[in-house]
């Protein structure tokens, strides 16, 4: 089965072409990043607008880079939800258009299941059962994952996204959106051990997260040090920040994920999402899961964050199991990735 995949959710045009027998055959992104920059975060109205100019010059794109006709693809996949309505509005009438001139299945898929199999179009694909560790701009929940839509929540965050708490704790020390790169970039000049953050809910049980309690310990250490310093933040201080911030991020997520994989008895645990993207967490979480004879899973770095290859994929598995939608335009914007119907599991080809 060959399916085109439509990513709108936020500000990402992502489209990519996955066939089930040879891969991932042509995927192409748009990133609108420079046009909310001014604005210190994302416009809902300008994403959608701007989703409306990209999605058909890049369908015409991957369609030409895949050296695929309209009668060469199966299906359309597009995301359904979480996101921003208007954007994913675009998205699922441009994927309902394209299916009804070209006669063809088209199916809503959800973003954050769409993260959580991304890591299935590497070189070694995670077999079931694992431990998903979603952590993007909107969610940080820890999943026990049996099979496609086989998702147990074990534990979330009850404010703010790990993502999110980069995106704010970078603009309060003046650096661009989206945040959690730029935190990355400045924490590799910061000296440890200067300032140290709390690990929020690490010293309760359970598998919860809260992170807006960073913030505010961020805001409030950028502000003592420019009262101490003529209003102004150093490039070292904010690098040093920078560093205690993503420390604390990092090692409150590993705790996490560890007493994740405790209690569940897993071996493996997936990492997806844009924040699965941080250099750290990854070599921490290989770290940690090697002492515990676990293995850590996660995308390529441009299918951490959002992007159509996972959309095609997902899509197309729940596809190949019989599921099919009634050919309406239907978007969530709020969407538990519980609610999911579960589907025996089917087998597939990277590339
Ligand atoms: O998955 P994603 O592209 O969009 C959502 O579905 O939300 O995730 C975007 C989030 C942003 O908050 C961004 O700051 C964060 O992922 N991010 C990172 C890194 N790269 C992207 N956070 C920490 N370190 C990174 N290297
Ligand atoms: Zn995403």
């Amino acid at each position: 089965m060959r399916v085109l995949g439509i990513e709108t959710s936020c500000d990402e045009t992502g489209l990519a072409i996955y066939d089930s027998e040879q891969g991932l055959l042509a995927h192409a992104l748009y990133s609108q990043i420079d046009m909310h920059i001014p604005y210190g975060g994302v416009v809902p109205e300008l994403a959608s607008r701007d989703h409306v100019r990209k999605l058909l010059p890049l369908t015409q794109q991957v369609m030409a880079e895949a050296n695929c006709q309209a009668d060469d693809i199966d299906a359309i996949c597009y995301t359904a939800g979480p996101g921003l309505i208007g954007a994913l509005m675009v998205g699922a009438s441009t994927a309902q258009a394209l299916a009804l001139a070209w006669g063809k299945p088209c199916l809503g898929v959800h973003h954050m299941e769409g993260h959580l199999l991304a890591p299935m179009l590497e070189e070694t694909p995670p077999e079931f059962p694992f431990v998903a560790l979603l952590v993007s701009g909107g969610h940080t929940q820890l999943i026990d994952v049996q099979g496609i839509g086989q998702y147990e929540l074990l534990g979330e965050s009850i404010d703010d996204a790990a993502g999110e708490a980069f995106d704010k704790a970078a603009k309060m020390m003046d650096l661009p959106y989206p945040g959690g790169p730029h935190i990355a970039r400045a924490a590799l000049q910061g000296t440890p051990g200067v300032y140290r953050f709390p690990r929020p809910m690490t010293n309760r049980p359970g598998l919860d997260f809260s992170f807006s309690g960073l913030k505010t310990f961020t805001l409030n250490t950028v502000a003592a040090f420019k009262e101490a310093n003529n209003d102004t933040l150093t490039d070292q201080a904010r690098a040093d920040i920078a560093l205690a911030f993503q420390d604390a991020v990092v090692d409150t997520l590993l705790i996490k994920c560890k007493r994740a994989l405790q209690q569940t008895g897993r071996k493996k645990l997936v990492i997806a999402g844009g924040v699965s993207a941080n250099e750290d967490l990854r070599a921490q979480l290989e770290k940690t899961l090697k002492g515990m004879g676990g293995q850590v899973y996660y995308p390529r770095n441009e299918f951490c964050t959002d992007n159509g290859a996972m959309i095609a994929y997902a899509g197309c598995q729940r596809l190949m199991a019989g599921q099919s939608n009634d050919n309406q335009i239907k978007v969530q914007p709020r969407w538990p990735l519980t609610e999911l119907p579960s589907l025996i599991p089917v087998t597939h080809k990277t590339k």
